[in-house]
Parts: structure tokens; C-alpha cells; sequence
């Protein structure tokens, strides 16, 4: 992959934080979304590569756009598999609070798991961790293994956990063993890169979540270092049927790093949309607009945050109307 990609990404994740920043706490997640989802779009005909989304808002007959199996960027230039997700955090937009961040994720063709989109079990840590959790291990013996690698008592690890009924007895198996806990209402891709950052605070990512979002974090977290372990929860008939027409029949599997991003190229960029530990949101001042974004590459293992002033009086349709 060229390595100017990683620039050309960013102008994509900006876009669509911009669109969708501006319905942030008015209640219309999907208006949101949808804002996201367009910007995104549109910007994408802009990016030299030749993109195929594998991870998108959904089948061809249930997405407009961006749509599994669509075809990105301007047909010239690499051959990437695409992982989008325009507006992580749908309803942290509608209400207005921490992390919604606009995402991508790519890698070379057929260096991305096809994730069906359900529920998936996710144990992340950051680096200092690595190789030292299994998903398959309890909550306690995690603990135990993130407090010794990070060299903590038990009760200074912080586990980060989406604030759901399903997780209850996860929290209960936490405050149990004594650490502490971090109820997110939404955002597990945020959430997931946070246990590679010491500042943030977080050291450990519990519970279950997208399995899309899984592929996101796991691009993330190897930029970063880190781990994450996924194994996929279908909860209906049909949700199996689909897992076996993806070919996926052992629902014990454990999906490691190699699983989600195998090879050694893959770019993640992200903008924030509303503030976070990580990024800050976007804010508007008369006719001009600040971003807040984080670019990293596999390869080079190069970490960049960068701040952004638009001038949406020149480029006035960096954020849509509706
Ligand atoms: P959306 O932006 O699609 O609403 O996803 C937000 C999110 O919190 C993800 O970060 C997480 O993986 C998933 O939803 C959890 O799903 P649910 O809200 O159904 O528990």
C-alpha cells in the first residue's frame, strides 16, 4: 500500500465526523448515521485504491451504500479490503456524550475477517498484556494476568465493559475480584484502544459487543501493540444459518490477531466525533470546524495524532444539511 493512504484516510474519517457531528444530542441517531454514512461515501471516490468493503452497514439489499461487497476509491492504486464504520457510537451522537468516532480500517486484499454482523465475545489488552489473557480463562485468572503484567495490585486494573443486562454477572466476577470497573454506555472501538494507552487509564476490555467492531479494534489494537480475542455469540436459528453460509461452523473458535488482520499491512484511522479520552469531538466556530484524529500503520508502526481546521465556508459541503 502507498504509504500516502494513510493521509488519504484521514480525510475520509474527518468528512464523516464532521456530517455527523452536527446531530450531535439532537435524539436522530439515524439522521446521524446516515450523515456519517454519505460523507464517508463520498469521499471515498477521492482515494486512490481500488477498495472492496467487507465490513460495512450491511448487505448490498439492506445498505444504500457502503454495502458488503462494494466497491471503493477511484479503481486505481492498491487492491484493500475495506472496514468501515462511519458512525461508531449511533446513539453517543444522539445524546451527545463520550467516544463516537468515525472508523476505518484497511489491509491488503484478503487480510481482513469477514465478520458476520452479530454479537461477539472480546477479551482486548494493550500491549504490556499481550499473550497474557485467554478468552477462555475467568474473569478472575484475566484480572490476575493484567495486574501482573502491568506490575498493579488487583484492585488498581481498570476493566472497561459496555454497560448492558447480558453483562451482569461479568460486572458481579469483576467487583468480586476486586478491580475496578468503567461502564461505557456504547463504543467498544474506543473502548478497545483505550487499554493500549497508559493515560486513558483503562487496562483490560470485557464482555460482548459488534463482531464487526471486533475486526476494527483488532486492526487498532495491532497498530498499537495490543490484543484482542473474539469468539462469535449467535443467539437464533438464523443468525447460525448465516454463520454456516459464511462457512463458519465451530462457534468455540477463538479468533486471534492473525484471525482478524492476518499479514503485515493494514492502515486504522479514525476521527472523533464526540469528545473522548482519545480524541476530541468536533467543534464549530462560526465558519470553520476543528477535528481531532488518530492515523497508524501496521507496517511502520507509526502512531499519529492529528488536529484538523476546516474551513467549511470553501468546502461547505464537508457537512451535510440533512
Ligand atoms: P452503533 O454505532 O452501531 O450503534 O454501535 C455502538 C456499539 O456500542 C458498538 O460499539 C458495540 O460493539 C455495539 O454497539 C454493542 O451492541 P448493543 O448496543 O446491541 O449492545
Amino acid at each position: 500500500m502507498e504509504r500516502s493512504l494513510t493521509m488519504e484516510l484521514v480525510r475520509v474519517t474527518e468528512a464523516a465526523a464532521l456530517s455527523s457531528a452536527r446531530w450531535m444530542g439532537l435524539g436522530l441517531q439515524n439522521e446521524a448515521d446516515n450523515a456519517a454514512t454519505e460523507a464517508m461515501r463520498r469521499v471515498f471516490d477521492t482515494i486512490p485504491m481500488q477498495g472492496v468493503v467487507v465490513i460495512g452497514e450491511g448487505e448490498m439489499d439492506e445498505a444504500p451504500m457502503l454495502y458488503i461487497g462494494e466497491e471503493l476509491g477511484t479503481g486505481v492504486g492498491p487492491d484493500v479490503d475495506v472496514a468501515v464504520d462511519p458512525l461508531e457510537g449511533t446513539s453517543i451522537v444522539a445524546q451527545g456524550t463520550w467516544n463516537a468516532l468515525s472508523v476505518i480500517a484497511i489491509a491488503d486484499r484478503g487480510n481482513l475477517l469477514h465478520a458476520p454482523d452479530m454479537y461477539m465475545k472480546k477479551i482486548a489488552v494493550g500491549p504490556e498484556a499481550v499473550g497474557k489473557v485467554d478468552i477462555n480463562a475467568s474473569t478472575l485468572e484475566n484480572l490476575q494476568a493484567v495486574a501482573k503484567a502491568k506490575d498493579k495490585d488487583i484492585e488498581d486494573v481498570v476493566a472497561i465493559v459496555l454497560d448492558r443486562p447480558r453483562h451482569e454477572d461479568l460486572v458481579k466476577e469483576i467487583r468480586a475480584a476486586g478491580a475496578r470497573i468503567k461502564l461505557i454506555s456504547d463504543g467498544d472501538v474506543a473502548a478497545a484502544m483505550n487499554t493500549a494507552f497508559d493515560d486513558t487509564g483503562v487496562d483490560i476490555l470485557f464482555g460482548i459487543g459488534g463482531a464487526p467492531e471486533g475486526v476494527i479494534s483488532a486492526v487498532a489494537l495491532k497498530c498499537l501493540g495490543g490484543e484482542i480475542q473474539g469468539k462469535l455469540t449467535p443467539s437464533n436459528d438464523d443468525e447460525i444459518a448465516r454463520c454456516k453460509k459464511m462457512g463458519i461452523e465451530d462457534f468455540d473458535r477463538v479468533y486471534y490477531m492473525d484471525d482478524f488482520c492476518p499479514g503485515d499491512d493494514a492502515i486504522f484511522a479514525a476521527t472523533g466525533v464526540t469528545d473522548g479520552e482519545l480524541l476530541k469531538g468536533v467543534q464549530f466556530k462560526g465558519s470553520g470546524a476543528s477535528t481531532s484524529s488518530l492515523v497508524m500503520r501496521t507496517k511502520s508502526g507509526t502512531v499519529r495524532f492529528i488536529d484538523g481546521m476546516h474551513s467549511l465556508k470553501k468546502k461547505p459541503n464537508l457537512v451535510m444539511e440533512d
